[in-house]
């Protein structure tokens, strides 16, 4: 279920170390084609939550299950060589106790070989950071907008105006001080962004955040133009894939209908070769 060499994967440790480096770059997969297409050019791939929104239909993060984590993780693996494996920790699989943190964590590094989980809040979760990371679980935090409390949040708002900005500050620093390798700063204004990228010592990894940070994440069917129900102002579209299997499926009905598909290229004869 693991990566095919984990050996050869990078580390947490080795992206902690990319700190005002080159830029990290991260994109989320769910399966193994699209884990093997980016594993290529990433450093970083993380089994997102979105994956709930993205490939099953689900109005949000929230009913996102272990199972789905683990086996899209699991999924995510067969595909991967070289970049490190982050597995999101779904909503309420963590936020009881430092405990269930560990319990939860602790399968899906053993079912699916991934290299660190990551897990939403600030400064309210650093005790639980710091309990999975002295027991060997390296943890990649994310603040700014966690879209598991998007109902707390009241919608997908830009976090951090303001005098808001002291708290999103504070939770930086305290994941990091908490020992998380890396944190997602998600839809932050883009000084605030850059503000806590030169006063923290781990990574960060802009989301709607901005380029100045030490690295940038997407969610892979966003840029891709696969999920096109709405694009928030961060995603940049590289492709429109939607538009293309749309385009594919038309000229399949239509061909199909005209019989003019399958041709004699596409079927079997006697003798033929297969
Ligand atoms: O679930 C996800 O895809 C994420 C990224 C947007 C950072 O958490």
């Amino acid at each position: 279920m693991s990566q095919s060499n984990p050996q050869k994967a990078l580390s947490a440790a080795d992206v902690r170390a990319r700190k005002g480096g080159t830029p990290l770059v991260c994109l989320t997969a769910y399966t193994t084609p699209i884990a093997r297409i980016v594993d290529t050019h990433c450093d970083l791939v993380l089994v997102g939550d979105s994956v709930g929104m993205v490939l099953h239909g689900l109005p949000s993060t929230l009913p996102v299950t272990m199972e789905m984590m683990v086996l899209h993780g699991q999924a995510v693996a067969r595909g991967l060589e070289r970049a490190l494996m982050v597995v999101d920790m779904p909503f309420a699989s963590y936020e009881e106790s430092p405990r269930q943190a560990l319990r939860n964590a602790a399968r899906i590094m053993a079912d699916t070989g991934a290299g660190a989980v990551k897990l939403e809040g600030g400064r309210h979760m650093a005790e639980t950071i710091r309990f999975l990371v002295l027991r060997g679980i390296p943890v990649m935090a994310h603040i700014g907008l966690t879209p598991q409390s998007i109902n707390a949040l009241g919608g997908y708002h830009v976090q951090g105006k303001g005098d808001d900005a002291a708290r999103i500050r504070d939770d930086a620093r305290a994941v990091a001080e908490a020992g998380a390798f890396s944190v997602v700063l998600e839809k932050l204004p883009a000084a605030l962004a850059n503000e806590i990228t030169s006063e923290i010592a781990i990574p960060t990894v802009g989301i709607g955040a901005s380029a100045g940070c030490d690295g940038q994440i997407l969610v892979i069917d966003d840029m891709l133009g696969l999920f096109d129900e709405f694009k928030p102002k961060f995603v940049k579209r590289y492709a429109h894939l939607a538009n293309d299997a749309a385009e594919a499926v038309r000229s399949y009905a239509e061909e199909v209908r005209a019989r003019k598909f399958p041709t004699l290229e596409h079927v079997f004869t006697d003798e033929g070769a297969e």
